[in-house]
């Protein structure tokens, strides 16, 4: 109906006053018929530039994140194959909540897209807390490895009977541990430390279970936390610390790599139900395009991080002995098999 009225405003009216004067009539009705095409031409443009769907894409770091990398490439992506049907609007830095209420907006279809970690979603896909688990993935490969394989694969489908739709995992890569009080080298280190965690069963059984006090809290309120002094340490990826500035807040940083981390890239049903099936495949390609884009900005801080965070004065642990943290776990392990099943953990561990 836009295009409608821009031609009737442009086309019909000058040609209807055209046809009461005579004189110069051939003239200027080829003229203004050029007009008439060019200003179409013109308005049509603006038309279709208007027509370009807003997707709302929304995470919880800066743009200059591993997030940020992933949903630079997601919308480039799909806007260039859509021939800018689509214009992805972006929310970092937790603009439109925490990660919680990110997943709610998908579900609710007040946000169209968002780049989230499995850390928040297992409370809403309870299926893939199964990755949550501490030491599951023996490096990078391996995790990488089983979420691109069928196991994954298979995992992103259990999205669809919660209200949201996963299209690709990417990463920010494994975690660390890093506090205010003191070096942590062993289990023992983490006795009475106040570590904040995801509010995710899985994480906060492994911190209890190792002998620490496990605080959950959504992650916008972190910062603050550590700044008052509420809570004693966190744990994150390097990529996370880094994008995050965390050695403004942190002092010592131990690189226990107790859990791998994956992010999802996840859409509104609601908003992917309205697509066409080009529009569909244009998504899940630049979902798994930018799921590539997040992990080569993972493999670029695993690099380069821990020289950074150092050179701002946090005292940084490289050299742990894993074996005892895993140790201490013993009991949570049987929790996790309880719940996710042994036979799944070993399918897992069985990927080379
Ligand atoms: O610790 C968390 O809450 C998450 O790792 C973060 C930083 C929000 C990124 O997903």
């Amino acid at each position: 109906s836009l295009l409608q009225e821009n031609y009737n405003a442009f086309v019909t009216f000058p040609h209807q006053r055209l046809t009461r004067m005579n004189p110069m009539m051939p003239f200027r009705r080829s003229l203004l018929a050029t007009c008439a095409v060019s200003a179409l031409a013109a308005t049509t443009s603006v038309a279709f530039a208007q027509q370009a769907r807003e997707v709302k894409v929304g995470y919880a770091l800066a743009v200059n994140s591993h997030y940020g990398a992933g949903a630079q490439a997601w919308a480039d992506h799909v806007e260039k194959a859509t021939g800018n049907a689509f214009k992805f609007k972006q929310f970092p830095s937790s603009a439109l909540g925490g990660e919680r209420e990110l997943i709610e907006g998908l579900q609710l279809g007040t946000v169209e897209a968002i780049l989230v970690s499995t850390g928040a979603l297992s409370n809403f896909v309870p299926e893939i807390g199964v990755v949550d688990i501490p030491f599951l993935f023996r490096d990078t490969a391996h995790a990488r490895k089983v979420l691109d394989g069928d196991f994954g694969q298979d995992l992103l489908t259990k999205f669809k009977k919660r209200g949201l739709i996963a299209l690709a995992w990417g990463e920010q890569g494994f975690r660390h541990l890093s506090n205010n009080k003191h070096p942590v080298n062993k289990p023992e280190d983490l006795k009475g430390l106040k570590i904040r965690t995801m509010e995710n069963p899985v994480h906060i059984l492994a911190f209890r279970t190792m002998g620490a006090s496990p605080t959950p809290m959504a992650w916008p309120e972190v910062i603050g936390a550590l700044q008052q002094g509420t809570i004693d340490g966190q744990e994150n990826p390097l990529s996370v610390f880094v994008s995050a500035k965390l050695w403004q807040v942190q002092k010592n940083l131990t690189l226990t790599g107790h859990v791998y981390a994956p992010i999802a890239l996840v859409v509104s049903p609601a908003f992917f139900g309205s697509l066409t099936d080009a529009q569909k495949t244009a998504f899940i390609e630049g979902a798994k395009i930018g799921a590539q884009a997040s992990r080569k900005f993972v493999d670029d801080v695993e690099k380069k991080g821990v020289d950074e965070i150092k050179s701002h004065g946090v005292n940084v642990v490289t050299q742990v002995n894993n074996a005892p943290f895993q140790a201490a776990l013993t009991p949570a392990y049987k929790q996790y098999a309880a719940k996710y099943g042994q036979k799944t953990l070993d399918q897992i561990a069985a990927v080379k």
